[in-house]
């Protein structure tokens, strides 16, 4: 592009959207570094677009000056330092209606209104396919988006890897590993339930190098009488313990997810399988939950590397002229794709992908 079409910018905002993951206070830092070293003004917007929305949130400015002053030494720090929401869909926000019960109101327009009366040139928008897609849509109606893709569950298509993956695979892995005294201790069954609503990236890869004996996920339904047939199969071979690790949005062959309420949060399926195991097995069971664990603390080394390049890649966009994009790492590549195509698909574990084949040839049961 040459330098007269390239665009004029003067001001950045950034903002993070959606649960949390390790690594968002590095792209944070990366991204604003390099903006200021472009000689822009960088804001950054707390609780995903609620402090350009309300000019004030929780008593502090909803959009603040990110300094370099603001974003030192944070880029070891868990969390996200604008905050963030998962009820924060400018498309369809909350509100309590005259008569007591709630509604919804979409004020996207107001918010696209609010960055030209801020004059912004471009919003960084970090988040996963929820958030990415409401960037997606502010961008089709006129807010220049450039997306950065963040979840532990690594269930973005458009990129080979998300940040905050696999320090959640750290965190699991080394969970599944402690599970493994007491469990050979007591002689039990320890069921481990991990994130993962609509993908089983973190409960594969953590349970394989966690050593686990069944893995559930939800791109394969399974079946509880093979998963009692491993327990009882490592019983006759003297390994009186099973460890077994559970996607929350596991579901078995012939029935549902176990979902923790009517909003469509999964919950329930680790205490469910330890129970019908008890039953089938005759064996002392446990359930854990490890929840939110997984997306608190320090990112590892991988993930604060990855956001930074993310980071800095997203400034290099928003000066290329290339809005409306999502950066992603493609190989040992970032690239920037089309946000439309990054948030189409959701990147399931294929079937027969190299990794559950692995897993098999190891021994380990997808409960199939
Ligand atoms: O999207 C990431 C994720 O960690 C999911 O795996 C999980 O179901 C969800 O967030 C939980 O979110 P919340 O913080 O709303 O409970």
């Amino acid at each position: 592009m040459s330098d007269s079409s390239k665009p004029k910018v003067r001001r950045i905002a950034i903002n993070t959207g959606g649960g949390d993951a390790p690594g968002l206070n590095a792209v944070i830092r990366a991204a604003t570094l390099a903006a200021l070293n472009e000689g822009w003004e960088v804001f950054g917007i707390r609780r995903g677009y609620m402090g350009i929305l309300e000019g004030e949130v929780d008593g502090e400015e909803g959009l603040f000056p990110l300094t370099a002053q603001a974003v030192r030494g944070i880029t070891h720090l868990g969390g996200t330092i604008l905050g963030t929401t998962t009820r924060g869909n400018p498309f369809g926000l909350e509100v309590r209606q005259p008569d007591g019960t709630w509604g919804t109101v979409d004020r996207s327009d107001e918010i696209v209104q609010r960055f030209r009366e801020c004059e912004i040139d471009a919003l960084i928008a970090i988040g996963g396919d929820g958030s990415l897609s409401i960037a997606h849509a502010l961008h089709q109606k006129g807010l220049p988006v450039i997306g950065v893709p963040k979840t532990i569950d690594n269930d973005l298509s458009a990129t080979d890897v998300t940040f905050g993956f696999q320090s959640a695979v750290e965190v699991a892995t080394d969970a599944i590993g402690r599970l493994h005294s007491t469990a050979e201790a007591h002689q039990r069954v320890m069921v481990v339930q991990l994130m993962g609503r609509h993908t089983g990236w973190i409960a594969l890869e953590s349970g394989l190098a966690g050593g686990a004996d069944v893995i559930l996920i939800p791109e394969i339904p399974y079946d509880i009488a093979k998963i009692a047939d491993k327990v009882r199969e490592r019983d006759l071979q003297r390994r009186r313990f099973s460890i077994v690790v559970v996607a929350e949005g596991a579901r078995p062959r012939d029935g549902e997810a176990s979902y923790a309420d009517e909003t469509g949060r999964y919950g329930g399926i680790a205490d469910r399988i330890a129970a019908q195991l008890h039953e089938a097995t005759e064996k002392e069971t446990r359930s854990m939950v490890l929840g939110h664990i997984q997306r608190g603390g320090e990112p590892i080394a991988y993930d604060r590397s990855l956001a930074l390049r993310f980071g800095a890649a997203a400034v290099r966009c928003i000066r290329e002229g290339q809005l409306g994009t999502m950066v992603a790492l493609q190989g040992n590549y970032i690239r920037a794709v089309p946000l439309g195509d990054a948030i189409r698909d959701i990147k399931r574990v294929p079937a027969d992908s190299e990794l559950v084949m692995t897993a098999r040839q190891l021994g380990i049961s997808f409960g199939d």
